[in-house]
């Protein structure tokens, strides 16, 4: 197993691989998110299904921690191989001229993906601890009715927030123009396959981070208070 992980294929394939499981885990936190701009009932519902679910809360949600850490852990060393090998590589990289901007520079792309998340997780995962276990309140209510809507709504009020968030969708969506096309490449997909998939790739990256988008752009425009 450490072999895998030492060898540059091993390390894609398991980039790869991580980076599957969070492109799906991404649209079904889209799928979810979406559902409080169309309907406030559901999405309450829905979250308070995920958010005391046992096997959600204690087997997805550890997974899910994982699959991101090893993800960025795994990210940070690929690009210090790669910069290593650069020196001594017969396949230099010309810049502009054999590959794109997006490609080049995912590292930064990640490191922007990175800040988010921590600002993301400050925002609504560390609020949601401190209530369940630390408060020990798993009720989902908040003077009588759900929580979770008002809680989100409440996140978009600043435009500070909005426009940080917004700019990070835009990193993400950068992130995954080259992503999405590069994970199924490293698991061997076949030439004929290329362009069906490099245009889901291109939907997919460009529709779900201008989801995003506009979900925080609506709720900082429609607040009920
Ligand atoms: C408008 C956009 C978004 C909204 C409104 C939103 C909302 C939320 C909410 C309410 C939670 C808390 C879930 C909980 O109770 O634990 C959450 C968790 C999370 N979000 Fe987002 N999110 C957005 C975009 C994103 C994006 C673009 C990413 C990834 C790049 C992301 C990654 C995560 C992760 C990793 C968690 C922790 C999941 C967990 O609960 O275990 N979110 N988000």
């Amino acid at each position: 197993m450490s072999g895998f992980f030492k060898s540059s294929i091993g390390r894609k394939i398991a980039m790869a691989l991580s980076a599957f499981f969070l492109m799906f885990f991404l649209l079904q936190h889209f799928a979810i998110n979406i559902l409080s701009v169309f309907s406030p009932d559901l999405f309450n519902e829905v979250s308070h299904f995920m958010g005391t679910n046992p096997l959600v809360q204690f087997a997805l949600q550890p997974i899910l921690i994982f699959g991101v850490v090893f993800h960025f852990v795994m990210g940070f060393i690929l690009e210090l191989k790669n910069k290593k090998a650069k020196g001594v590589s017969y396949a230099k990289d010309n810049g502009a001229a054999n590959s794109t901007w997006m490609s080049r520079n995912m590292i930064w792309s990640g490191v922007a993906i990175l800040a988010f998340v921590i600002l993301h997780f400050i925002d609504f995962w560390f609020p949601e601890i401190n209530t369940k276990f630390i408060q020990g309140d798993w009720s989902g209510l908040h003077n009588g009715e759900f929580r979770y809507y008002h809680e989100l709504q409440e996140k978009f009020l600043s435009p500070v927030r909005v426009v940080a968030y917004v700019i990070a969708f835009v990193f993400l969506a950068l992130h995954l123009l080259h992503g999405f096309t590069s994970a199924f490449q490293s698991m061997g997909s076949t030439a004929g396959r290329k362009k069906t998939l490099q245009t889901i790739g291109k939907i997919y990256s460009i529709v779900v981070p201008l989801g995003f988008i506009f979900i925080a752009i609506y709720h900082h425009l429609n607040h009920n208070h």
